[in-house]
């Protein structure tokens, strides 16, 4: 699949998304009927296999619900040590983590998907240290421009 793609598109412009889950116990290592058995050597060798791809990102969605299971240390350095490409992280980010994963080497960029959800003026509420809105779960999957489009901008 890679290959086909990268021989249309070119390998350079070609990113992959994993979303690995590290869960605690043997009953959360399935989510949504996926079984995570060993992910630290599953998603180790996918990715030096797309290494050897020569694709020009990873996009890793860390998993993004409340008390979700972080990523192991060992997974992060082993990430980087694998891959040359930019690496994406995504979940749960705050300003505070992406700083502290980039300080730390492991990641090139942080996605923020539900703070832009509720924050049209993220970027600007970041660089002045304004107070964030919250992402209404309930709009999020379609319905009316409520939630969607009318999360208003910071005002003073
Ligand atoms: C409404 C909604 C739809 C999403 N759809 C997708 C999707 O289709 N594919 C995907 O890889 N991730 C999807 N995600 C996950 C996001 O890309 C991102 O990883 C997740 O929201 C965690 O980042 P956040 O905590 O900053 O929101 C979705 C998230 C939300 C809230």
């Amino acid at each position: 699949m890679v290959a086909a793609v990268s021989e249309v598109v070119g390998a350079d412009r070609l990113g992959v998304r994993f979303a690995p889950l590290f869960a605690s116990t043997d009953e959360t290592r399935v989510y949504l009927g996926l079984v995570e058995a060993d992910p630290h050597h599953t998603y180790i060798e996918a990715i030096k296999v797309l290494e050897q791809a020569g694709i020009a990102y990873l996009s890793i969605a860390e998993a993004d619900w409340d008390n979700a299971p972080d990523l192991p240390e060992p997974f992060y350095q082993a990430v980087r040590a694998e891959f040359s490409g930019r690496i994406i992280y995504a979940g749960k980010y705050t300003v505070q983590k992406s700083v502290d994963i980039l300080s730390k080497g492991y990641g090139d960029l942080f996605a923020f998907g539900r703070p832009f959800i509720a924050n049209p003026d993220l970027p600007e509420r970041i660089a002045n240290h304004w107070p964030l809105n919250e992402a209404d779960p309930a709009t999020m999957y379609g319905g009316t421009a409520i939630g969607y489009s009318d999360y208003p901008r910071y005002q003073e």
